[in-house]
């Protein structure tokens, strides 16, 4: 048997983490060969909750699960890991100002930067699921100055692949027939999904699409696709953002297909004119464990009006949380 991988997970007492464990135990990030022990992290007053989760964890008897350590450190939670999931934040209130969801939250992210800048694996990838995502991956690169910032994503995944089922369904076509759909920005309702370079069976998909349903309906529908989920369900999307994380962390790990992409919100590095160091979600490509940008694609004035909307919301955000940094 292999040395077990240590997966740290933040907010595990949480909904999405109640997807996220039992998936993680089951193998379906590393694979039916690679044991793990999960480091889970959980602000005091629910250990008691996330006992629980480990009873049932426990109960499960996954082959795979070596060990479960439940902490309210951080410094426990990610001691020499290879792969961190944070999840946790702070929800929104009602009454609750946007700029004080913003420093509560990224006050989490600071803290948690630190503690993977002391103690984490230096080749460590920690995925932002916690919202508002963007920035607090933001905040936690620029809390962790020994780490590179290609450490750090923040997750687009969610609306990459709810993208490419929305296509898919108005196509009639499977979502593996969907190649090269991108979501950019912020992920918020401000975010931007691209059909522009996106594929469908080999065709391009705004020839199979009228424009109007591009604008009118597709856009507008992944903006506000965690609202609905919320109105139709009662609580936030919990199993399908499990899912995306990990089918984010997996391609993060091997790779991108070849001749497709995903989307990640990654540190800009200028490209497409976005500020450096905005944490940004593109279209990327992953060699080698590495993301890359995906460059040099053409972008119409309507498209760059909504990557500038973008940037400009992040910028924002980043003003909001500059006492942090
Ligand atoms: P939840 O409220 O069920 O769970 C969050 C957990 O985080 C709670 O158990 C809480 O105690 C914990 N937590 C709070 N502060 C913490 C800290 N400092 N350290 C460790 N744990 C802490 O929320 P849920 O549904 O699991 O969602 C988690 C986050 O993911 C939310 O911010 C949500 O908005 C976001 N989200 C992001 C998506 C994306 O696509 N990026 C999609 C869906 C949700």
């Amino acid at each position: 048997m292999k040395t077990p991988v240590d997966i740290a997970v933040t907010g595990a007492a949480g909904q999405i983490s109640y997807s996220l464990l039992f998936r993680l135990a089951a193998g379906d990030l590393l694979g039916p060969d690679q044991p793990i022990v999960l480091r889970l992290l959980e602000i005091t007053p629910a250990l008691e909750v996330l006992k629980g989760v480990v009873m049932e964890l426990n109960d499960c008897a996954f082959p795979l699960l070596n060990k479960v350590i439940i902490t309210d450190d951080a410094k426990v939670a990610f001691d020499n890991v290879d792969y961190a999931f944070l999840v946790g934040a702070r929800p929104r209130k009602e009454g609750m100002l946007r700029s004080d969801l913003l420093s509560q939250n990224a006050e989490i992210f600071r803290v948690q930067g630190k503690a993977l800048n002391d103690v984490a694996s230096r080749k460590v990838k920690a995925l932002v699921t916690g919202n508002p995502a963007n920035t607090n991956a933001f905040l936690a690169i620029n809390n962790a100055p020994d780490l590179a910032p290609e450490c750090f994503a923040a997750m687009a995944m969610l609306d990459h692949t709810r993208a490419i089922s929305m296509l898919a369904q108005k196509c009639g076509v499977l979502t593996r027939d969907v190649k090269n759909i991108s979501v950019w920005g912020n992920h918020s309702c401000m975010q931007y999904p691209d059909l522009h370079h996106a594929w469908v069976k080999g065709q391009k998909a705004l020839s199979l699409v009228e424009q109007e349903w591009f604008v009118n309906e597709f856009i507008p529908t992944l903006q506000h696709r965690g609202t609905q989920v919320i109105k139709a369900r009662g609580q936030s999307s919990a199993a399908s953002a499990a899912n995306a994380a990990i089918k984010h962390m997996f391609t993060w790990i091997n790779g991108t297909e070849e001749g497709d992409w995903v989307s990640m919100a990654v540190p800009s590095d200028g490209s497409y004119g976005i500020e450096s160091g905005l944490v940004f979600s593109f279209p990327v490509t992953v060699t080698d464990g590495v993301y890359n940008i995906v460059k040099g694609l053409d972008i119409n004035e309507f498209s760059l009006e909504r990557l500038r909307q973008n940037e400009a919301e992040l910028i924002e955000e980043r003003q909001a949380v500059r006492h942090l940094l």
